[in-house]
């Protein structure tokens, strides 16, 4: 069963994952919202201005006083550097879908997938989810590569799922994670 308990802070070896506040503006407009590079797989494009980047964050910030959002900045030496966040999630049926972005001098240091783990533990542990899912565009493999490195398996992938903002058709792979899987993987049965 979920029990909401909202964006806690969540520290990591190398990250500490907390609430945004409409002051991480400068900082996410410079370090990954304003660049291309991130949002090429994304539903939205990069932000014009820091401007852009506070009137989200206002509506993001106002959000945490539900306590089913789980939005996480992540802070890393001293830098917020991106985001992971819960971008779908079913009361019903217990599952958390994670969606997640960094800035592009950030990549490939593993940081992403220590992130995603320390939330799909927080998901499983604390509020209860049943299932967690990761979804990529095919040509977005790094992506999937998190997803995999977090214990996820491919399930399928729907051919022509998402026309990015370039008017793009994109294929997108669906992995997901159990809940008996995931305690399997943490010896907890
Ligand atoms: C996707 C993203 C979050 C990955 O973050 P990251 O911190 O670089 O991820 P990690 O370093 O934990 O893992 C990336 C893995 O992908 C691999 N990878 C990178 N580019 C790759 C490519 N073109 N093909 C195959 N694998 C690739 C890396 O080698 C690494 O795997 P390894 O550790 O086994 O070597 C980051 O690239 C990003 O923010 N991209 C823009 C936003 C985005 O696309 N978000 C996801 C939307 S679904």
């Amino acid at each position: 069963m979920i029990t909401h308990k909202g964006t806690q802070a969540i520290h990591t070896e190398r990250l500490t994952l907390r609430k945004f506040t409409v002051d991480d503006a400068q900082a996410m407009f410079e370090n990954w919202a304003n660049d291309e590079r991130v949002t090429r797989y994304l539903t939205w494009c990069p932000h014009e201005s820091p401007e852009a980047t506070r009137q989200l964050l206002e509506i993001w910030c106002a959000a945490y006083e539900n306590p089913n959002t789980y939005n996480w900045v992540m802070e890393y030496e001293g830098s917020i550097i991106g985001n992971i966040s819960v971008v779908r999630l079913s009361e019903q049926s217990e599952w958390a879908e994670l969606g997640y972005c960094m800035g592009y001098s950030y990549w490939n240091k593993g940081l992403m997938s220590e992130a995603a783990k320390a939330v799909i533990d927080y998901l499983f542990a604390e509020i209860g989810v049943n299932r967690i899912g990761i979804s990529h565009a095919v040509k977005n493999p790094a992506s999937g590569r998190v997803a995999q490195k977090c214990g996820l398996t491919l399930e399928g992938t729907k051919r022509e799922y998402f026309k990015n903002s370039n008017g793009e058709f994109l294929d997108i792979s669906d992995y997901g994670i159990i809940r008996s899987e995931w305690e399997k993987q943490n010896n907890l049965i």
